[in-house]
């Protein structure tokens, strides 16, 4: 479990048909603890995946800087793994080597078999091992890319809307199954979603970004107890209130951003 810091991120992208300069993160600051649950929210487009892609060491700041348990970030690393919300998968691999892939990037081949057991057993995919990802659902698919990530054992584990592609129930099913599996596994989580009831179901706190060039518009704590199942909690006014505010906050950058007609 690392810290997270970001320190008056900027990301700037060249589009160079345009010869035009895309500003997608403006001066971000944020502090992820170690073990957080750390949840982000925003209007599509405001630079979320960009703020991933940042962390992760795919795309390098045009100013600031993020730092892993204060070391800065160079490149991508072993102490981070990701989640996409498109899966990611190889077709014509397995389950199981599919899952194999994260441990095979970082040279980790002894005792690999035993690793990619324990997590296919952790998501629950015991008996697939040998299916290729075209004879899985949508939600099996997210399991092997969440078993991948969680079989490097990363101290970091980033989550780019990985839901997303579901339908609502698979969703609500993945979200407390994934709440159980972070209970019995240990890191800092930061995740990003489009869904407000995700949102409070998962986050410890919430960050609802505003609309691009992306910045922290405000850091929400969730009070809920753990662990939050969202079929347990959605009546509750607690629960309630806290989603309203954030459709509230989220309302107006979202009416911000589809206004966004011109680059910087
Ligand atoms: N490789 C790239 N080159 C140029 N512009 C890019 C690139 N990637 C993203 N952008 C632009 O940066 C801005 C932020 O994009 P990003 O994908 O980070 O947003 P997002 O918040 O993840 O959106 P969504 O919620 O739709 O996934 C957008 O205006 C997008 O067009
Ligand atoms: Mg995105």
């Amino acid at each position: 479990m690392l810290e997270v810091t970001i320190e008056h991120l900027t990301v700037e992208y060249e589009l160079l048909r345009e010869k035009e300069i895309l500003v997608a993160l403006w001066d971000l600051n944020l502090r992820v603890l170690p073990g957080e649950f750390f949840v982000i929210v925003g209007p599509s487009g405001c630079g979320k995946t960009t703020f991933i892609n940042t962390i992760v060491g795919l795309v390098k700041p045009t100013n600031g800087r993020v730092l892993i348990g204060g070391k800065p970030v160079m490149g991508p690393g072993p102490d981070r793994a990701v989640v996409f919300q498109d899966y990611a998968l190889m077709p014509w691999r397995t389950v199981e080597s599919n899952i194999k892939f994260g441990l095979e990037l970082q040279g980790r081949l002894k005792g690999a078999n035993k690793i990619i057991k324990e997590v296919i057993s952790l998501v629950g995919l015991n008996g697939f091992e040998e299916c290729l990802p075209h004879e899985l659902s949508g939600g099996m698919r997210q399991r092997v890319g969440l078993a991948r990530a969680l079989a490097t054992e990363p101290k970091v584990l980033l989550l780019d809307e990985p839901f997303g592609a579901l339908d609502a129930m698979t969703r609500e099913m993945m979200q407390s199954e994934f709440e159980k599996i972070l209970l019995r596994t240990s890191q800092t989580v930061i995740f990003i979603t489009h869904s407000i009831d995700e949102a409070v179901t998962l986050g410890d706190r919430i960050a609802v970004m505003t609309a691009g060039p992306g910045q922290v518009k405000v850091i929400l704590n969730n009070q809920i107890p753990r662990p939050r199942y969202e079929i347990d909690i959605r009546n509750k006014k607690i629960y309630n209130d806290l989603r309203d505010e954030i459709w509230q906050l989220l309302k107006d950058e979202q009416e911000a951003q589809m206004s966004i007609s011109t680059f910087e």
